[in-house]
């Protein structure tokens, strides 16, 4: 390609990012950062070779068959790619990259950030500070529950379920976990792995939920999935929102099956289940997992990188179609 590839990125990007973008490629950067629709997305794409998407941009099958025959690549500036209908692409011969182990450590950092804050009590027991509700000190209450060495079950224990069980051998944890496949000895460093989802979950007085949102991961943890798990347990999700059963979590923290939850991710984001603003045991962040300065940047980078990578002809870093 003699001139510059022609790429637009869809949402405003840390600065760095948009300084090597305008250097490396003709790029349209995003003026105002406003979501656009899928449809406003193509009518922008005449004559472009590639656009940097996030993950709130839906790139279904109907997004993808209606890119121009211009556009060969989809960058997204995140490790999940589930917005994307890989088949699709796959099938218009479109290639789709993501942005994997630059966000491992912030996420697993928040992973913990939840099991603490949703153990402890972090919500409520910041509330009555700034509420003036916290009256004298009392030997029995208000309580959260012990961390230091409980089991904690991961279900998906690639990069950043590794990272979060790392964290939590210090704090004493007992780590179990579920994956497609049994990692090596090395990677277990101890850990005991299940063979499916209904195995683990009587081992998880704590459960971590960094999977991918796949058909087979959605809704896995639901109500016969918790009903497994031991009363007074907590589950934190840094994964997809999708993965949980909305209705079912909500009756088991009501219920008291659950002691709590932690959740940064969310179905329907940000129009979250208004169900859980109102409960005390519930501790929310708003999608935080990667929100840092330098992992924004690092994805970001990671992004141009498979881009680069794609127009000088060769095989990205992070291709995630298969063709
Ligand atoms: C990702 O990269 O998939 C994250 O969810 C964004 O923080």
């Amino acid at each position: 390609m003699s001139q510059k590839p022609k790429v637009l990125a869809t949402r405003h990007l840390p600065e760095p990012v948009e300084a090597r973008l305008s250097t490396d490629f003709a790029v349209v950067l995003s003026q105002d950062d406003s979501e656009i629709s899928g449809a406003d997305i193509i009518k922008k794409l005449d004559g472009f070779d590639g656009v940097l998407v996030c993950p709130t941009d839906k790139c279904d099958a109907n997004f993808i068959n209606a890119l121009p025959g211009s556009v060969k690549i989809l960058a997204t500036f995140s490790v999940g790619y589930d917005h994307i209908d890989i088949a699709a692409a796959d099938n218009a011969g479109l290639v789709v990259t993501n942005t994997p182990d630059v966000l491992t450590d912030a996420t697993a950092d928040i992973a913990l950030l939840l099991m603490l804050g949703a153990a402890r009590g972090a919500y409520w027991g910041e509330r009555m500070v700034r509420d003036k509700t916290w009256g004298k000190w009392c030997p029995t209450h208000p309580l959260g529950l012990d961390v230091t060495g409980c089991k904690l079950g991961i279900v998906g224990m690639g990069r950043i379920g590794q990272a979060v069980a790392k964290r939590a051998r210090g704090f004493d944890m007992e780590i179990h976990y579920h994956n497609r496949s049994r990692l090596p000895q090395e990677l277990e460093q101890g850990a005991v792995f299940h063979k499916s989802l209904e195995e683990l979950m009587p081992n998880c007085q704590f459960l971590s939920i960094n999977c991918a949102s796949t058909p087979e991961t959605k809704g896995s943890v639901n109500a016969e999935t918790i009903a497994l798990m031991p009363d007074d347990a907590v589950i934190v999700n840094t994964a997809r929102g999708d993965i949980i059963d909305d209705d079912a979590l909500v009756k088991a923290l009501s219920s008291g099956k659950l002691a709590a939850a932690g959740l940064d991710v969310f179905n329907n984001e940000p129009n979250i289940d208004p169900r859980y603003r109102t409960m005390e045991n519930v501790f929310l962040l708003p999608h935080l997992g990667s929100a840092t300065p330098q992992t924004r940047i690092a994805m970001g980078m990671r992004a141009v990188d498979n881009l680069q990578q794609f127009f000088a002809g060769q095989k990205p870093g992070d291709q995630v179609t298969y063709k």
